[in-house]
């Protein structure tokens, strides 16, 4: 006999100590937030009712923001990324296409309730100890003072994403390509691990030597192991000093070998791209994945590089960087018991989603960082790896990452086309997908929020206020509109 067990999914109520993100306040039938209508509201004065949360449980999927421009996505996204910062111990990493959080170390001064559209839900003096205290670090081409708080890249050029780099190549020059940088790292390795203070430092003494010991492996057999072992301990005996082992020169050898399949011209192009990131700005002189894994908040402001090339790099090589530290902490807590696993997930936001997660890559090392991006958003759950990202055009997005998207927001959006593209897209059925009928005429600040941090129930919002200063600025109206 046949027998039908009809088995109930629940999802389980989040634990008490949970914190809830406050992302925005319960509107009314107008889209005005409930609480800042009655007479002498006042910030602080509200009951968490008064309020749309999620809780922080919740956030550990892939969210995106749908709205077309000026509705206010970015703003949004900002304060969310300041709740998780303020109420979870979770890592976030921003690549910003906007510099929109160039000035993320800068709160803005009180806000008084409900003026110029902007809704706090706590004065000041409440979060600016705790944001002060937050590790947070924006990195750019050329910080200067005026910046507060902005720092060089720290990309170490033997970690970085050689698919990126590798571009214009042929498949063959491709692989080519690979061994040489192969050779770099194992290089740096070495370099790094011995205790000899006459290696050569930073990344103009590494890549000077592996330049040089690159070509004379070129010129010399480096199969025949003895003769080449002396050979270069007649040209590069200031490496590893006067009393250095011959261990230490056949290590050489071994991190030489994968050159053997490198041609001069591969070679040559290899260090040069070297240099010229170097001298774009984006390379640091020393490895630093330590302090990623200490810091809380990662901005990577990607309108200070000067060129598409090396914005590609700079986002490849920080994908790469969370993406190991993850792999690596998943791997270090499968040996431990499960009471000792302190990992945090790691939110990656991007706005303008559209631009780095295209349908269509319009360039090799386009394709190569939208890879990137497909297998954070496929495997990135294993890890604790989330996307947070917005959008204003979701039929520009690529359609496999969209469909990973379980939080979802959106904003005013007047296009039925678009509206059409999200419900087919996203899979929206029944209240959520009627709900969208509404997003035409959605003011700035408004949205829905739709799966599962609603708990699938279509949830109206109006945006709590940002706390940070917004770096992005468009054109001041009041000062070019007259003459
Ligand atoms: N909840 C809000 N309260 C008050 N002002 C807001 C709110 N949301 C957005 N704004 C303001 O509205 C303007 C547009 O917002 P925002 O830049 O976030 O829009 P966007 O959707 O990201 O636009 P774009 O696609 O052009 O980047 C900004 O000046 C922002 O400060
Ligand atoms: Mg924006």
């Amino acid at each position: 006999m046949t027998r039908i067990v009809t088995i109930v999914v629940r999802q389980l109520p989040p634990t008490s100590t949970e914190a809830k993100l406050e992302l925005g306040w319960q509107v009314d039938e107008n889209w005005s937030p409930k609480f800042w209508q009655a007479n002498g509201a006042a910030v602080g004065q509200h009951v968490t009712s008064d309020l749309v949360t999620v809780p922080s449980e919740f956030m550990a999927r892939h969210g995106i923001i749908i709205a077309q421009s000026g509705s206010g996505k970015s703003y949004f996204l900002g304060r969310l990324v300041e709740e998780l910062l303020l109420k979870t111990k979770a890592r976030v990493v921003i690549l910003d296409p906007n510099a929109d959080f160039r000035a993320v170390n800068q709160l803005k001064p009180s806000i008084v309730g409900g003026q110029n559209e902007e809704y706090p839900t706590e004065e000041l003096s409440s979060y600016k100890s705790d944001w002060t205290k937050i590790k947070k670090t924006v990195f750019r081409v050329n910080p200067s003072g005026r910046d507060g708080g902005t720092q060089s890249f720290e990309l170490w050029w033997p970690n970085v994403n050689i698919d990126v780099v590798a571009q214009e190549l042929s498949l063959i020059q491709r692989a080519e390509f690979a061994h040489c940088h192969r050779f770099v790292g194992l290089m740096a390795r070495l370099f790094e691990s011995s205790t000899d203070h006459q290696l050569p430092q930073g990344l103009d003494g590494l890549l000077d030597r592996c330049e040089q010991l690159f070509f004379h492996s070129k010129q010399h057999d480096i199969d025949n192991g003895e003769t080449f072992v002396s050979s270069v301990i007649d040209n590069f005996r200031d490496l590893f000093g006067l009393r250095s082992s011959r261990e230490k020169y056949e290590a050489l050898q071994r991190a030489l070998m994968p050159t053997k399949y490198v041609s001069d011209d591969t070679g040559r192009f290899y260090f040069s791209r070297a240099r010229y990131f170097q001298l774009a700005g984006v390379l640091s002189d020393r490895p630093h994945a330590e302090e990623y894994s200490q810091r809380r908040l990662t901005v990577v402001d990607l309108p200070s590089i000067p060129d598409l090339d090396t914005r590609s790099l700079a986002v490849s090589s920080t994908l790469n960087l969370a993406w190991r530290v993850a792999r690596s902490e998943w791997e270090n807590a499968l040996m431990a018991s499960p009471v000792e696993d302190h990992r945090v997930p790691t939110f990656v936001v991007l706005d303008e989603a559209h631009n780095l997660i295209p349908n269509d890559p319009r360039s090799f090392s386009a394709a190569a960082v939208r890879e990137q991006f497909r297998t954070i958003a496929a495997e990135g759950r294993k890890y604790g790896v989330f996307l947070l990202v917005a959008t204003q055009r979701p039929d520009r997005l690529d359609t496999q990452i969209l469909s990973e998207f379980e939080n979802k927001a959106i904003m005013r959006i007047s296009s039925a086309q678009v509206i059409e593209t999200i419900i087919s897209q996203l899979g929206l059925t029944g209240r959520e997908a009627s709900m969208l009928q509404v997003v035409p005429s959605l003011g700035v600040g408004r949205g829905v929020l739709l799966g599962r941090w609603s708990g699938f129930e279509p949830t109206r919002f109006a945006t709590a206020a940002r706390r940070t200063v917004e770096g992005g600025r468009s054109l001041r109206s009041e000062h070019w509109t007259h003459r």
